[in-house]
């Protein structure tokens, strides 16, 4: 009997700020929400604060303490099975935080192969500074960056109380983004299948 979830694709929606009062998770879930209405994804939300990484790597060479491999735990498998990410950012100070280059850090071989696609919001330049940041990053990680970014400028005007942007217009950039990224995601699966990626 045909496996009929072979073809949905496990995509891990990160939410990269931690900060008291963020807004990031109103963001994660507008984009969760997208994936959820789609027969061909699976939305895994990954909350940098309900899975907090440490900042102090063990040495070269050296296994990290009991204490790191269970926090890793909560996040690291999660990574590795995913076959997508979408990455959930904000713009600080030109740039994405430092949670999550740490939780990027923590991990290389999660991203090998892999595409990633992102929702960023800030100011005037809508969090673009920090995705353009993110691709040099994640370049350097062996994974595949989205060319379509949704992308709120002013985020606070765009979202109603409802959690929801009220143009239309960031819905249907959310489809292109999604479609580009399960298109990456079905090519790029299928390719590891039939050749492991090697580095
Ligand atoms: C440390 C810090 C630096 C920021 N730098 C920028 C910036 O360079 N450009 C921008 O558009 N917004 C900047 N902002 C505003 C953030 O985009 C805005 O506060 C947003 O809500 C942060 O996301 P968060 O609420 O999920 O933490 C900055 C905010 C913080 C906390």
């Amino acid at each position: 009997m045909a496996d009929s979830t072979a073809d949905i694709l496990r995509t891990a929606v990160i939410t990269g700020s931690t900060r008291d009062g963020r807004f990031g998770p109103v963001v994660a879930d507008w984009i969760g929400g997208h994936i959820a209405q789609r027969e061909d994804m699976k939305a895994d939300l990954i909350d940098l604060v309900e899975t907090p990484l440490p900042t102090v790597f063990p040495p070269f060479g050296q296994a990290p303490s009991d204490e790191v491999k269970a926090q890793l735990g909560a996040v690291s498998p999660r990574l590795g099975q995913a076959d997508a990410f979408v990455i959930v950012t904000p713009e600080y100070n030109h740039s994405f935080p430092a949670s999550l280059k740490n939780a990027l850090d923590w991990h290389n071989e999660q991203w090998h192969a892999k595409p990633v696609g992102f929702v960023s919001y800030g100011g005037l330049a809508g969090g673009l500074r920090a995705v353009e940041h993110l691709r040099v990053v994640l370049a350097e990680l062996h994974a595949v960056t989205i060319r379509n970014t949704v992308s709120f400028h002013n985020y606070g005007e765009v979202f109603g109380v409802d959690g929801k942007p009220s143009d239309p217009g960031c819905d249907i950039a959310a489809k292109a983004m999604l479609d580009q990224l399960t298109w990456w995601g079905q090519a790029l699966r299928e390719a590891r299948r039939v050749s492991p990626y090697a580095v």
